[in-house]
């Protein structure tokens, strides 16, 4: 095999190996980030990365975005990547992207969200010659090719299999990569429930040219998720997880008591405002994934979570992931 392959992706990230770390509230920070980057993927800070509290306001949260950013920075010189959008409300855009652009961030992950011309952004950060991927919330081919008309570099094809936030479609990895591939000449990333390399394997074969994986990040060493979640992780599958109606669509979760009553709260019809307001409102994510707390909080994750059997330095899981690339 030809060393050092390289395709598209690569080339156009200055990275490696096809493999991205995608951005997770709160189960992210400085040095996952570098041991992704220095391993050879492109490791991503997400919301709230390095954090143990919540911000009380916009100042804290760029001062410590950018506190975060130089961390990475002392722990890697490869590219890492930031997501522009940090929080629902697209007011502060433009402060996080000159803040971004000021700290000479490599790449930057723009979250298609419906309603929102991203094209002068876009245009500003390839001005300063920096690269765009594109996650589209909701994949369609319709906003794929508005990705690709507007410059983006790279697209990510997001499956309803992913942890997190998943598209308001239920359509499935296997589906929505070719979909996505076949309308757009861009390169394009395949996302959820990839956590091994037969589902890195099956995603080229289904004409991705990387990986956007987050869930098989959680369950590494460097990860700062509690511990107790990765156990969590390692000791169920797919199968296990419940699924629940919230905004903006879907959730699922590792059974906790609390993921049991958000279930419950679906099952006896409550509305999906009420179910967001209260796993939003306080704030189960950062309970159940950052302090473990099972009671408080829910532990959010893709179905590739069968796959993962052991909790691992992320080099020994890129390489292990990335075999086919060397
Ligand atoms: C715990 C968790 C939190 C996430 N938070 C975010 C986020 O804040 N912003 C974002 O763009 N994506 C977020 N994601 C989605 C990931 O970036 C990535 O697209 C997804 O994890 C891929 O699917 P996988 O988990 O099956 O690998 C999150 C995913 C997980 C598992």
């Amino acid at each position: 095999m030809e060393a050092n392959k390289k395709n598209r992706i690569t080339e156009i990230l200055g990275i490696k190996y096809p493999i991205v770390q995608g951005a997770m509230s709160w189960v992210t920070n400085a040095e996952l980030v570098a041991a992704v980057s220095n391993a050879g993927g492109l490791g991503m800070l997400g919301p709230h990365a390095g954090q143990k509290t919540s911000p009380t306001s916009f100042q804290e949260i760029t001062d410590r975005l950018r506190k975060e950013i130089r961390k990475v920075k002392s722990l890697t010189d490869k590219p890492f990547a930031v997501p522009v959008v940090i929080s629902n409300d697209l007011t502060d855009i433009d402060t996080i992207a000159n803040l971004l652009i000021e700290e000479d961030v490599k790449v930057i992950l723009v979250n298609g969200i419906e309603n929102f011309d991203f094209e002068p952004l876009v245009k500003k950060f390839k001005d300063h010659n920096i690269k765009t991927i594109y996650r589209a919330l909701n994949p369609s081919v319709e906003n794929a090719l508005y990705a690709e008309r507007i410059g983006v570099d790279i697209l990510v094809a997001t499956g309803f299999d992913e942890g997190g936030t998943v598209p308001d479609k239920i359509i499935g990895t296997f589906s929505i990569v070719p979909m996505i591939s076949d309308a757009v000449h861009i390169p394009v990333m395949a996302a959820g429930g990839i956590a091994d390399i037969r589902a890195v394997r099956a995603a080229m074969a289904l004409g991705a040219e990387g990986i956007f994986a987050g869930t098989v990040f959680i369950a590494t060493e460097e990860n700062p998720a509690a511990e107790n979640v990765k156990q969590l992780i390692v000791d169920h599958t797919a199968s296990d997880l419940l699924i629940f109606r919230t905004n903006p669509a879907y959730y699922r979760s590792i059974p906790t008591p609390y993921s049991h009553e958000l279930l419950a709260m679906d099952e006896r019809g409550d509305t999906r405002d009420q179910i967001a307001s209260k796993m939003y409102g306080e704030q189960g994510l950062k309970a159940g994934m950052l302090d473990g707390d099972i009671n408080k909080g829910y532990i959010t994750v893709g179905n590739g979570i069968s796959y993962i059997k052991n909790i691992r330095p992320v080099k020994e899981l890129i390489e292990d992931l990335m075999y086919d690339f060397n």
